[in-house]
């Protein structure tokens, strides 16, 4: 084979795993032929012959966009081998940091949260001066018929999204997500992720021994057609996403490919798990709606906590499991019994309280502002080769480094100085994102030291390429 040739192939390849993101640009001549070992005028060939495929486009001084998502094959169901790196870099990297931009913790700092804990000191009052135990019984599954309630009547803005008798408490998202698997899917079945994938989901799934298909996604969510691809290529059980404010790269995926893809769903009989932890964290006023709120046939398993609006630490979430909800009821009663019985009732007096509108109107638009000035600060700190993706929703930045620079140096080197973020190899499973690294900007307030780490974080990112 001609090297022009593998080049392309190369270039189809990256961007069929979704590597670059649809209207974003490709690496320089330069930095592709230094990373692939070829000659520049090899590049040149190979991105000419794309031009004329009408797959990426020259713009002057600026270099070659990718304007078309390459008619995509995607990669065969594979087990997933993540392996214990994940967890070194969310546990002690992330408290050992002097700066802060890895873990996806929110702004810890708002009233709101003071507020519930406030809630729940009165709670633990009641307990300690009552001369009756009151929250001595298991809140057994599906949990606190007042949390889920207040789940059901406000989490969702009213929309009437769930209905309280479908919401099962858990421990986090992640157990939500987890119980969702399990009962749709046994070890060895495949599972079809967007890609990148939050990592959390891909170690799930690598626990269960199930195979993953990743889909690319960009701007929109996951690629449809990618999508409709795969599900005529290999039968598959379930489909996890993201699709409000994804973690990592931010996107929201528009209503009408939402209700493409769960014409998908019902096609193919396959079982939507919809993660929201992020979902009413959208930058602008309205809130989208979730594949919940659309889907007319119980599939949807909505899974959400209180992790991203409040605390992580708090282990609170829910699932709304529609026709999965007495097989998920009894796997989350024979998995951990119950969540903390005085949490769940903090939290639905928290709910009910006026405190939980003001504090999640005052978490958007500090997390507007936020976002804004974090854009500014990477524009006047990045070199221009680094692609930020801006987030419609979240507070999260994902950041395509030049094709040469590698995420995980760029993390280790970073973690030395002091500085967390996430590296982008831990949301894939081919290496396709290890060009790539996360920020957090939930802490970003413009100090001085925080302007520092990201130049410094800028600096490394030069050096590496
Ligand atoms: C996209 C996404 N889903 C789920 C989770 C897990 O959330 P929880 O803390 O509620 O278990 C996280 C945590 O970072 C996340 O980012």
């Amino acid at each position: 084979m001609k090297a022009y040739q593998r080049v392309v192939d190369y270039i189809e390849q990256r961007a069929a795993q979704g590597a670059w993101q649809h209207n974003r640009f490709l690496p320089s001549v330069r930095a592709l032929s230094q990373s692939l070992g070829v000659s520049k005028n090899t590049v040149l060939h190979a991105y000419q012959l794309l031009e004329a495929k009408h797959v990426i486009r020259a713009v002057p001084r600026r270099g070659f966009e990718l304007v078309q998502s390459v008619p995509a094959k995607p990669h065969p169901p594979r087990p997933v081998v993540l392996g214990a790196t994940a967890l070194d870099i969310i546990g002690p990297a992330q408290r050992e940091a002097r700066v802060v931009f890895g873990s996806a913790n929110p702004d810890t700092t708002l009233n709101g949260r003071k507020e519930f804990f406030k809630t729940l000191s009165r709670a633990v009052r009641r307990e300690t001066q009552s001369s009756d135990a009151v929250y001595t019984f298991h809140e057994s599954p599906p949990g606190l018929a007042a949390l889920r309630e207040q789940i059901a009547l406000r989490t969702h803005s009213g929309t009437q999204e769930i209905d309280k008798e479908e919401v099962i408490i858990t421990n986090g998202a992640q157990e939500a997500i987890s119980l969702a698997l399990r009962v749709v899917t046994s070890p060895g079945d495949n599972v079809i992720v967007e890609s990148p994938c939050f990592y959390g989901t891909l170690q799930c799934l690598e626990a269960l021994g199930l195979n993953v298909i990743e889909i690319p996604s960009d701007a929109e969510g996951i690629c449809l057609h990618a999508l409709e691809s795969a599900l005529k290529s290999w039968s598959t059980k379930a489909i996890v996403l993201n699709p409000n404010a994804n973690n990592p790269t931010g996107f929201i995926m528009p209503e009408a490919n939402k209700r493409r893809l769960l014409a998908l769903a019902n096609q193919y009989d396959l079982a939507v798990i919809e993660d929201d932890v992020f979902g009413s964290l959208i930058h602008h006023s309205q809130r989208n709606s979730t594949l919940k709120a659309l889907d007319t046939d119980g599939r949807v398993m909505l899974c959400n906590s209180f992790s991203k609006i409040l605390d992580p630490s708090l282990r609170l979430g829910w699932i709304a499991a529609g026709r999965y909800f007495d097989q998920v009821n009894y796997l989350k009663y024979v998995t951990t019994l119950a969540t903390s019985g005085i949490m769940q009732h903090a939290a639905a007096d928290w709910l009910s309280s006026a405190n939980y509108p003001r504090h999640l109107k005052h978490l958007q638009g500090r997390y507007r502002q936020k976002r804004c000035e974090f854009l500014d600060a990477l524009a006047n700190t990045l070199a221009p080769e680094v692609q930020v993706i801006p987030p419609q929703g979240g507070f999260l930045c994902w950041l395509q480094l030049p094709e040469t620079c590698d995420g995980d140096r760029i993390y280790l080197e970073a973690k030395e100085h002091g500085i967390s973020l996430t590296p982008g190899s831990l949301f894939g499973t081919l290496g396709q994102f290890k060009h790539c690294i996360r920020l957090n900007f939930a802490l970003f307030n413009r100090s001085g030291e925080q302007m520092q780490a990201l130049e410094r974080v800028g600096q490394l990112i030069t050096e590496a390429t």
